[in-house]
């Protein structure tokens, strides 16, 4: 039997990076009711591990979306092509549990995501994409 510690890859001195929005409606319960907005950030930490750094930001100017996550790729997931994935209306477990799997398995550039998240997946305009860079 192959253990789930088999598939995952080494920690990297740049892992992934998840940026969860915390701004003035992400995180809010006024804006996006029955969501458990203040465990969020620790449950995602929690279900990462070492593969990813998750911090919380400022608004990103994609409220309609929100909650908003966005996953940037490790030093080598860049290496191999990946990109910042966007995702919005990021508020039930299940799509954290399919980040977090994400994150695990190599995330952009490495593998592929899992379950429904593309679908959570949306685009931004180079503007607000440069902001995130920043
Ligand atoms: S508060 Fe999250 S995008 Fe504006």
């Amino acid at each position: 039997m192959i253990s789930n510690s088999a598939r995952v890859p080494a920690p990297s001195a740049a892992p992934c990076r998840i940026t969860v929005c915390r701004g003035c409606c992400c995180g809010d319960a006024r804006k996006v009711p029955g969501v458990d907005h203040a465990g969020q950030i620790g449950r995602l930490r929690g279900a990462v591990g070492e593969a990813a750094l998750v911090r919380a930001s400022e608004c990103l100017d994609v409220c309609d979306q929100a909650n908003v996550m966005v996953v940037q790729p490790s030093a080598a997931g860049r290496a191999a092509g990946g990109r910042p994935v966007w995702l919005g209306l990021v508020n039930d477990d299940d799509a954290l549990a399919d980040i977090a799997a994400w994150v695990r398995a190599g995330g952009p550039g490495l593998a592929e995501p899992p379950g429904v998240l593309d679908l959570y997946e949306f685009t931004v305009s180079r503007r607000v994409g440069k902001a995130l860079e920043g």
